[in-house]
Formats: C-alpha cells, structure tokens, sequence
C-alpha cells in the first residue's frame, strides 16, 4: 500500500477549517469553550483549527486506540490518556479528524456526557460517507467522502505518514 490519489489538497484543508472556525466563532461567543482532540489523528486538525477560532478557548487531549487490524475499527475503545480537566458546566466541542464507523465517536461522547458539560458537540475533518454503524450528530463537517482509507493531515496507516500535509487515498502498489 501507497499514499495514492489527493483526496483534498492543502489549499482546500485550510480554506475549510477556516471557515469552520469562522462557524465556532461566531456559536460560541461569550461561552467557555474547551476543545478536546483526540490524539494521535486529531493533531493537526485541532492545531490549525484552533488559529482560526477568535475566542479564549481552552484544549484539552483524549489519547484512544480502538482494538482491530490496521484499516478496521473495532469498536471496543481504549482511553490510554484522560483529559487533564473537568469538563461539567463546560462547553465541549470534541476535534475529530475521521468519523468511520463512528463506534469511536458514539464510546466517547457517552463517556464524556456522563460528566454533565453545558453543551457537547462534534467537529470532524472528515466524515466517510453513509457507512457509520451508529447515528452520530455532528456539529461541523469539513468534507464528506467516500469509504476508501485515507492517510495524511494526521491520519495514518499504521504509525506513518500523518505528516503529509494533504489527505491521500492509500493504493495497492
Ligand atoms: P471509527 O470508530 O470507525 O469512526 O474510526 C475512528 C478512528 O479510526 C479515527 O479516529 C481514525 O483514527 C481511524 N480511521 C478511520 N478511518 C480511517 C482512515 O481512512 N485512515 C486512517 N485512519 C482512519
Ligand atoms: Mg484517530
């Protein structure tokens, strides 16, 4: 397998998450708002992301591994780091880079909920379209695309390539 075809290119990433930041902006003005993103594939979304929200925010970082083979999630989620902060009376937006099945997803918004935020909602880089396993309401979609597994702009194949800065369709060699 190879990083193939560009799916979304650079330029397209970041005219997106700026407006998408322009969105969140304008939703949460006047509130406490803390992003949380999810670690490892959450990294650059939340970095960029967050230059273009013009409010105090706060971040904070989730780490969860999903148990399965390198392109298939699970379902069964692992929290390997916990946010360092409370969250109750809070308003949360989690920072996603993928939604997929959206087993992932659906384990930590229930796991977050339990704490009593203000508010939770969801921003996603990228939603596969149609094929997740359980309803997911998400707040702020940058781009839908089709099921292909996909690296790049945080997103790996197991360990590599997060750093391209452009998200590729993986290929057979
Ligand atoms: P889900 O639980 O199936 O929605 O998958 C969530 C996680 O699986 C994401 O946060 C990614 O880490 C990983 N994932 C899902 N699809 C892809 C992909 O196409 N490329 C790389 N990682 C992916
Ligand atoms: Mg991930």
């Amino acid at each position: 397998m190879r990083p193939g075809r560009v799916l979304v290119d650079e330029e397209s990433i970041s005219v997106r998450l700026a407006e998408m930041g322009d969105e969140i902006t304008a939703d949460y003005a006047g509130k406490d708002l803390l992003l949380v993103a999810v670690l490892k594939g959450a990294f650059m979304v939340v970095a960029d992301l967050a230059r273009h929200i013009r409010l105090p925010i706060d971040i904070d970082f989730m780490a969860v591994s999903s148990y399965g083979v390198a392109t298939q999630t699970s379902g069964v989620v692992r929290i390997l780091k916990d946010l360092d902060q409370e969250i109750a009376d809070r308003h949360v937006l989690i920072v996603e880079d993928i939604i997929d099945s959206g087993l992932t997803l659906d384990y930590l918004r229930r796991n977050l909920e339990v704490r009593q935020p203000a508010s939770l909602e969801i921003a996603t880089l990228l939603l596969k379209r149609g094929i997740q396993r359980v309803p997911i309401d998400v707040k702020y979609v940058g781009f839908e695309i089709p099921p292909d597994f996909v690296v790049g702009y945080g997103l790996d194949l197991v360990g590599k390539m997060r750093n391209l800065p452009y998200i590729a369709v993986m290929e057979e060699d």
